[in-house]
């Protein structure tokens, strides 16, 4: 898989515009903060953007990050400008194709942005030990529609977990589907280089990241991506795919479900850009100034990582209420989310992607 995964995005694509379809190409709105940023890259560097989703979580300054699947350092370089001087990007692609391109446009960046904190490896993201990366020293790991192509993501998530510091935070956007794929469409390379065919059931893809450490998982955004090609539809048969960005908080002490301990927290407003909410994930839209009462695990997502110093925390862990009110195990995406075509000439070819699915009050879990 590996060779042929290189060869599409090394010699079969040369712009966003290649794509047969748009599984791997963000349609979601882009935050008003984002466009000052991306107005800073390259264009050519843009124009070979193949993600799928938005990787930019809040409160990056400073921090030590690293993308798996780089590309040709699309989100690098706007991650770049939120770490800012004092903190570090570093890339990671097996792709020489794509690193080139990265890496050409390095000493242009560096002028434009008045620093220079990116570094650009190649390597297998399923070998992360090999890339001489030191234990537990990133505050924060993204990827942007890489871990569908890896044959063995179990991998790919346990050298995540060790690469993290305790605290740090998996910040990914990805292909989902709400079953296992069959093998006549995996082992199709159109689908596979789309980031379809590799694509994880979505349940499966819970259970490796707990097996990995990941106790609790949290979407954050999805939308269904709907098929129009007729012969890729064909292919696919009843399989549905979304796109889902999902946050993995490295802290061992996260338990497998939502425990209530009758805990709150309150939103202080001072993360920059979110000074009238902070949305944790889908379910935790927290509204500046308000006592919302959370589970267990959320509270140490917020109180035992960069966001502590941004919420007063109310009470303890001595006393247990049972499970969090809305704690469930069904599938996480909104199959009925309404789908929105995407203007030509994406919508065109294969695959279309509805608005994110609208994130929830607050108050329940899961
Ligand atoms: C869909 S593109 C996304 C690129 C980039 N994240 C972006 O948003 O533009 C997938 C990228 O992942 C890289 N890739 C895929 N599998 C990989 C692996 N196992 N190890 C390292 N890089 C990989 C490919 O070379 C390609 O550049």
């Amino acid at each position: 898989m590996h060779k042929i995964v290189k060869d599409y995005y090394g010699k079969t694509l040369q712009s966003s515009a290649d794509l047969k379809t748009s599984a791997c190409c963000d349609s979601s709105t882009m935050p008003a903060w984002l466009k000052p940023l991306l107005a800073r890259i390259h264009p050519e560097v843009l124009s070979r953007y193949y993600g799928c989703g938005l990787v930019c979580p809040s409160l990056l300054e400073g921090c030590r990050v690293l993308d798996l699947g780089c590309g040709s350092g699309r989100d690098v370089y706007a991650l770049a400008q939120l770490a800012g001087p004092k903190g570090e990007v570093v890339g990671v692609d097996m792709t020489d194709e794509q690193l080139e391109v990265a890496k050409g446009h390095q000493d242009w960046h560096s002028e434009a942005f008045g620093f220079d904190n990116v570094r650009f490896i190649k390597g297998y993201i399923e070998k992360l030990d090999e890339l001489n990366l030191e234990p537990g020293s990133f505050d924060v790991i993204v990827s942007n529609c890489v871990i569908n192509l890896s044959p063995d993501k179990a991998a790919v998530l346990e050298g995540v977990h060790s690469l993290l510091k305790p605290g740090g935070e998996f910040y990914f956007s990805d292909v989902y589907s709400d079953r296992r794929v069959p093998d006549a469409v995996r082992e199709d390379p159109v689908m596979y280089g789309e980031c379809l065919g590799g694509a994880l059931y979505w349940n499966d893809f819970l259970q490796l990241s707990k097996d990995a450490g990941f106790a609790d998982p949290r979407l954050v955004e999805h939308r269904p991506l709907e098929i129009t090609d007729d012969a890729l539809a064909l292919k696919a048969g009843n399989l549905r795919f979304f796109s889902a960005t999902y946050r993995l908080f490295r802290d061992d002490e996260l338990e497998s479900a939502c425990e209530d301990y009758g805990q709150a927290v309150i939103y202080h407003g001072t993360i920059p850009d979110n000074p009238h909410r902070f949305i944790l994930d889908e379910h935790h839209v927290i509204e500046t100034g308000r006592v919302f009462p959370v589970c267990g695990n959320t509270w140490r997502m917020l109180k035992d990582t960069r966001f502590a110093d941004h919420f007063t925390f109310i009470g303890d862990f001595d006393h247990h209420f049972g499970i969090f009110k809305g704690c469930g195990s069904s599938m996480p995406f909104n199959e009925s989310a309404p789908v929105e075509s995407l203007p030509s000439p994406l919508s065109a070819s294969g695959v279309v992607l509805a608005s994110p699915a609208p994130a929830a009050k607050g108050g329940s879990c899961c």
